[in-house]
């Protein structure tokens, strides 16, 4: 075991946290320090990162901080407004129909916006399912989720109803947004002397970065991809066995996943040789993890090939898969941009702001891919008609 490399990004200009904020993430900090000595000295940085996310309670996610939306850390597509909400609801009403009497599984549902404008589409579109199910790891965010869906639609608040775990057997559609995200990755360094992968220990009060040789898991999957010494990077394996349980329990259905990433090959380029881990705290970004622990959300980029791999395995077939803005575009985003009324020149330009964010290569719409998994669904999904990418996967 030798000390990793320094971190030798430069540290960010991060605002300071409130005194409460700094108790939480103390406390937090104690409690890993706790499981790192218990472990013998270091945690792999999965372990870390888990913690560091959704230790009850305490975990960035399971803590009482806003997260999302201008007076949180970051924004996501269903916090802009409601059009990423009805360009799912069209697809999600294809598979619904296509099904007969099939349910919607959301999970990772965030605050609730997603949900709630997602049934009120559904509902004008004429095909709301009998339930809505809602799997969400985060208490405080399922109590979020559960005021946001009283306040904004109250009459279909009783369809939807929060799961602990996965169902045994599903059949519909279930959609994650940015959940795969948020999945606990490893991270490894190839060095002289072979894989090594990354982890956390302490030195004094501070986390600090550790190597031992890296599982086997990790090593197989590095070998294919001949990396220079040096390069960093990270392997999603929880993401991969996600998607493989849910594969296991889809009866008939399509998973949809949107999130920011990559094909494999382009993941590990030559150029992203420190890899894509990113923590991002009151919409500042930067890659240093071990600080502000629970303060800061920490997450990685998908490899795109990776996740097409582990629906195979289990069975399901990849129905498409395409950049968001292509994605946005089939599911029928020119229909809804025309509902608009463009003498109502305020909603109109916020309208034409929110489509922008979501669909120009500059911001969101290329780096966000939509992939689409799925059994006993034979029809082309709506989504992928104008862009189908799979053979890039
Ligand atoms: C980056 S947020 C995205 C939230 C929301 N989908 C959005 O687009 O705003 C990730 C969400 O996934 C949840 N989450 C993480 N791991 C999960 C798991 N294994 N099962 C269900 N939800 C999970 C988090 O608590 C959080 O709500």
């Amino acid at each position: 075991v030798s000390p990793a490399a320094p971190d030798n990004r430069p540290p960010a200009q991060l605002p300071a946290p409130a005194p409460d904020e700094l108790t939480r993430s103390n406390e937090l900090a104690q409690l890993i320090r706790r499981e790192i000595a218990a472990a013998g000295g270091a945690l792999d940085f999965s372990r870390f990162m888990e913690l560091a996310l959704y230790a009850p309670g305490l975990g960035y996610y399971s803590g009482g901080n806003p997260k999302f939306g201008a007076a949180g850390d970051f924004v996501t597509a269903p916090e802009m407004g409601n059009v990423f909400a009805c360009c799912l609801a069209l697809q999600c009403a294809e598979v619904l129909r296509a099904l007969n009497g099939a349910e919607i599984l959301e999970t990772g549902a965030g605050s609730g916006a997603l949900a709630a404008d997602l049934l009120a589409e559904l509902e004008r579109l004429d095909t709301l399912p009998t339930r809505y199910l809602i799997l969400e790891l985060s208490a405080t965010l399922r109590a979020r989720q559960q005021a946001a869906l009283a306040r904004r639609v109250p009459h279909l608040a009783a369809r939807v109803q929060w799961l602990d775990r996965l169902p045994s057997s599903f059949r519909g559609a279930v959609i994650g947004n940015e959940l795969l995200d948020a999945l606990p990755v490893e991270r490894f360094r190839v060095t002289r002397d072979g894989i090594t992968q990354l982890q956390v220990g302490i030195e004094g009060d501070a986390f600090v970065w550790r190597e031992r040789v890296a599982e086997e898991a990790i090593q197989q999957r590095c070998a294919p991809l001949a990396l220079p010494e040096g390069y960093e990077s990270e392997i999603g394996l929880a993401a991969e066995a996600w998607v493989r349980s849910i594969a296991d329990r889809l009866d008939a259905g399509v998973l949809l996943l949107i999130d920011y990433g990559f094909p494999r090959a382009e993941f590990y380029h030559p150029q992203r040789a420190q890899g894509t881990l990113m923590c991002h705290y009151r919409h500042r970004a930067h890659g240093n993890p071990l600080r502000l622990v629970g303060l800061q959300d920490i997450t990685a980029h998908v490899d795109f090939t990776a996740i097409a791999e582990a629906a195979t395995a289990g069975g399901l077939a990849v129905l498409g898969y395409a950049s968001q803005a292509m994605f946005l575009l089939g599911c029928g985003l020119d229909e809804i941009a025309q509902r608009s009324d463009a003498r109502d020149i305020a909603a109109h330009t916020r309208l034409a702001h929110e489509i922008n964010r979501l669909t120009s290569p500059a911001e969101m719409g290329e780096l966000f891919k939509a992939i689409a998994l799925g059994r006993g669904v034979s029809a082309p999904l709506r989504g992928f008609r104008l862009q189908d990418r799979r053979g890039r996967l």
